[in-house]
């Protein structure tokens, strides 16, 4: 298995473009199911998971191709996918498949609202906490759908099609959000979503299921109203900007100290991160170009901050914030209200010398003078990057173990960061 080698103590100075969203390529992706005409998806970023799920929809019968190399291609834009679902061949979603990415169950709601029937293996556990599918499972039954349980599969059967309906969901679910919205989409008559999920990623996906043919009105807000339409039909979206990769590189900087320019960055992606860094003493500067963000000498002062859902602090740079505050002025106090079980890096950084306790779902982390390169293990995508973070500002060397979880999420992370100027390297094997 490859492992990341880090030396610390560089500090960054350069340009780090950033790449297409994972989280809302995935449920672009997915949408293709919707159509029998082709889906083209433009800056998709070149992961793991993006791979695993084209292997996924293909095992529906989604034909997938992907551009090739181009003369005078930026080996940084993003990659070129069509997907054409013409004949859905299986709506049978497998177990090993689904229970090596979360996300790929997400399948259901295209599958049932244009097949009128889905069987798809329940996710299962998942290192940050229990993760359930019910509001999934509750949306969809609301649109009309019968939905049993067996052997560990849901299956999912609407002979008549679905019907538009009111949606209440009971707390803030970006999955069960993008479920609702595609399944919606080709219901008869409407469907009112409420407490629908604001994040940038279900805007995304509403503004591609528009240029398809879907009538959606609200997302971006809490309420999101669909009328139903008999067909979707062929169209072309470019994924939007990562706003995790983006939070996390500006967290790296912070840490390392330098002066780096994210180039294609969104500030009104992440604007919570952004006020959070500066108030933590980094510098930061909007540009047509991207988000700058300089610090030098000073120490990072310290933050008290809960994660919860758009447009508040996300609880997908929870784990980088906090490797970033190991090293502040004084104690930092970070809240995570999203996933129960989401401390697991706490005990690697600890092994760096970061003094970090936790009391239910609020970690303390007191800020050190010094971390100290030590060997240490991934546990999830998010985790894995903190300690990247924090071997940015060790002293000595950091082996990072497991970065498979990496690879799932963030595109040439060591070429990005290695290119203005950390020692940074994959050892192979
Ligand atoms: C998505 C993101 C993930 C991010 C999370 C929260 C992708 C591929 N993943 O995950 O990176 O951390 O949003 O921003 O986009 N819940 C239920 N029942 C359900 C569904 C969710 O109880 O049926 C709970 C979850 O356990 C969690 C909370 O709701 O506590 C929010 O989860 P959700 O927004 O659904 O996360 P995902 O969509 O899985």
């Amino acid at each position: 298995m490859d492992r990341i080698r880090v030396r610390g103590g560089n500090r960054l100075n350069g340009i780090i473009p950033i790449s297409g969203a994972k989280n809302a390529a995935l449920p672009l992706m997915i949408a293709s199911l919707l159509s029998d005409e082709t889906l083209t998806l433009d800056n998709v970023p070149r992961l793991a998971d993006v791979n695993l799920l084209q292997h996924i929809l293909g095992n529906h019968g989604v034909d997938v191709t992907m551009s090739g190399k181009r003369a005078g291609d930026d080996e940084n834009d993003g990659q070129t996918l069509r997907l054409s679902a013409k004949n859905i061949v299986d709506t049978t979603a497998p177990y090993h498949l689904v229970s090596k990415m979360r996300a790929s169950f997400w399948v259901i709601g295209p599958l049932v609202a244009r097949m009128g029937k889905a069987r798809v293996s329940m996710p299962g556990g998942c290192a940050i906490g229990t993760r359930p599918v019910d509001f999934h499972l509750d949306a969809l039954r609301a649109l009309g759908a019968d939905i049993e349980i067996e052997e560990g599969y849901v299956i999912a059967n609407a002979k008549k099609g679905l019907r538009g309906a009111p949606i209440k969901f009971a707390k803030v679910s970006v999955g069960a959000t993008h479920t609702a919205l595609m399944a919606a989409a080709l219901a008869k008559g409407e469907t009112v979503i409420e407490n629908a999920a604001q994040e940038p990623e279900v805007f995304d996906l509403a503004d591609c299921l528009i240029k398809m043919g879907a009538k959606i009105s609200g997302a971006g807000t809490s309420t999101i109203t669909i009328q139903g339409v008999e067909r979707l039909h062929a169209a072309r979206h470019s994924v939007l900007p990562d706003r995790i990769e983006t939070g996390t590189y500006l967290m790296a900087v912070a840490m390392s100290g330098g002066d780096v320019l994210l180039k294609g960055a969104k500030p009104e992606l992440l604007q919570a991160a952004l006020d959070l860094l500066a108030k933590a003493g980094a510098e930061i500067t909007s540009t047509n170009e991207g988000i700058r963000v300089k610090r030098d000498g000073n120490r990072i002062e310290p933050v008290d901050v809960s994660t919860a859902p758009f447009p508040a602090f996300p609880t997908d740079l929870q784990a980088q914030l906090m490797a970033l505050m190991t090293r502040a002025k004084g104690t930092s106090h970070i809240r995570e209200t999203i996933f129960e079980n989401r401390f697991m890096h706490v005990q690697e950084l600890a092994r760096l010398g970061a003094r970090i306790s936790v009391d239910g779902q609020t970690a303390t982390v007191e800020g050190v003078e010094r971390l100290k390169g030590a060997p240490v293990m991934a546990t999830d995508l998010r985790a894995s990057v903190s300690l990247v973070i924090a071997g940015l500002a060790a002293e000595g060397e950091t082996m990072v173990h497991r970065v498979y979880h990496l690879d799932r999420g963030f595109e040439r992370l060591e070429q990005k960061l290695a290119r203005c100027g950390a020692a940074i390297e994959r050892v192979a094997g």
